[in-house]
Parts: C-alpha cells; structure tokens; sequence
C-alpha cells in the first residue's frame, strides 16, 4: 500500500485516535502513561504534535504503507530527523532517494528487526543518526515508533511452529526488545527532561487485537 502525501495526513488523524503515547520520564514507576485522544483539522493537530525540529525518530518498517506514511510526515510537516529499517534494500534505497529529493533528512539501514542482528544493526545506525551535532538533543532519542507488524492467515490448527515464531518474532519480540535497547537514549533524568523534554515509544497495532476481534487468525490477534 502506498500513501498520497494528502492521505499521509488524514491518515495521522485516523492514527491519532487509536495511539497511546508512553513518555519515559523520572518518575517513582519510571514509566508515565498517557493517552492522546481524537482531533479533526490542522490546528489541533498543531496543538497535540509540537516537536522541536531536528528532534530524532526511529520508525521501524519505513518503505511502505503505515511506516513510509509515518516517516513522510514526521521528516516534512515536522523537520524531525528520522531513521528508519526495512529488510528489502531495493525498496529502502528507492524510498531514502525520494526523501532526500524531497529535502527531508531520513536515515535508512537494511535490517531485520525480528532478529538480534537485525536490532543490533538499527542500533549501530541509531547510535550514528543521534550523535550528529545539530541535533535537537544530541545523544537523545526523542521518538520511538515501534510499526513493523506481519501476518499469516491461517486455520489456527493449521498454523506450524515457523508461523508461530515468526509472527511472535516480529509482531511482540521485535518491539520488546527494541524498546529495551532504545530505553538508554530515550530515558530522561531530572536535568535531561528540563532541556529535551519527554520522549515517546508508541507501538503500532491493530483493532484485529481488540474486542471488535476480526478474522485474522489466532497468531495475529494474540500478539497484537
Ligand atoms: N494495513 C492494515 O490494514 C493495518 C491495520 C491495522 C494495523 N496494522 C499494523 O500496522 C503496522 C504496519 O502495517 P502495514 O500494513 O503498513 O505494513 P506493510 O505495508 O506490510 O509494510 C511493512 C513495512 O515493514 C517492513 N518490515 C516488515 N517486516 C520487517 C522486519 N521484520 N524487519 C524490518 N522491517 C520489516 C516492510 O519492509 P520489508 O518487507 O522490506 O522488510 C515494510 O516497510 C503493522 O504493525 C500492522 O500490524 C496494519
């Protein structure tokens, strides 16, 4: 699925509605949850969506549907620096090309996140991004946007043991222990919270996981 930049917009409105935001900040559970509720037009997309530019971003799955739409608006409406993955380097290549046409400041690494290589390697690439001195807060992560999410559609009793890795590998696995590698960067002290502000993880899911549960096959909506 590809995205018109003007659907890339509505789009946001429509994610919006469904993401919670979870700011990592000092606190006694060390976690602070909230949760960002519906909008309509642009100026109260404005008031909801304030990001310093050059803030950094790591949007897993960035070279199609959800993910490239994600990546598109953070890099252009916001002029947030944005790395993200994908596993095909064809696609990524093409996508990275594009973005720097466009003028907008997105990093790419080939990499699969449902594998420790694959984090290790978006990790390394991460490491590089933030460092870079102009920065809106160098060393900082500031957005963690955890989209990478695959299906099988199966009969559950139909379902192996490979269809079962591999969906817990990259729809529940890849997103934990992302998250855990990212906490360091993410992670804000009394001082850093001043200056940088609270960062953000928010994971992409889906209503199939829901009460409204939709014929998905059992793997997808367990994990989701
Ligand atoms: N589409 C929907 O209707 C829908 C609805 C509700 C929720 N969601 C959720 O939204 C998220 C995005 O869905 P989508 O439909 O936009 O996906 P999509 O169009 O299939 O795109 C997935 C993106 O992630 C990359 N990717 C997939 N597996 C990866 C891996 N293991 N490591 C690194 N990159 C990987 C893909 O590139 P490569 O193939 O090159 O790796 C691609 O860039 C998922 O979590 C999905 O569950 C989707």
């Amino acid at each position: 699925m590809r995205l018109s930049s003007s659907s890339v917009t509505h789009f946001l409105l429509w994610l919006n509605l469904v993401i919670t935001t979870v700011h990592f900040a000092q606190s006694n559970t060390g976690i602070e949850i909230t949760s960002d509720r519906g909008v309509g037009n642009k100026s109260d997309l404005d008031l909801l969506w304030r990001i310093p530019p050059k803030s950094t971003a790591l949007v897993t799955g960035g070279t199609k549907g959800i993910g490239h739409a994600i990546v598109t608006q953070l890099a252009s409406t916001f002029g947030v620096r944005v790395l993200t993955c994908a596993r095909k380097e064809d696609d990524l290549q093409t996508c990275l090309q594009e973005w720097k046409e466009a003028g907008y400041d997105v990093w790419g690494v080939v990499a699969d996140v449902s594998t420790s290589e694959g984090r290790e390697a978006v990790m390394t690439k991460l490491h590089e991004m933030i460092q870079q001195s102009d920065c809106a807060h160098v060393g900082k992560l500031d957005i963690l946007i955890n989209n990478v999410g695959s299906n099988r559609r199966k009969k559950t009793v139909e379902y192996t043991e490979e269809d079962f890795d591999y969906i817990f590998n990259t729809n529940l696995k890849s997103l934990y222990e992302l998250t855990k590698l990212c906490y360091p960067y993410l992670r804000r002290d009394v001082e850093s919270l001043q200056t940088a502000g609270p960062s953000s993880v928010i994971h992409i899911g889906s209503v199939a996981g829901g009460p409204t549960c939709i014929k998905s096959g059992t793997l997808y909506v367990r994990f989701l």
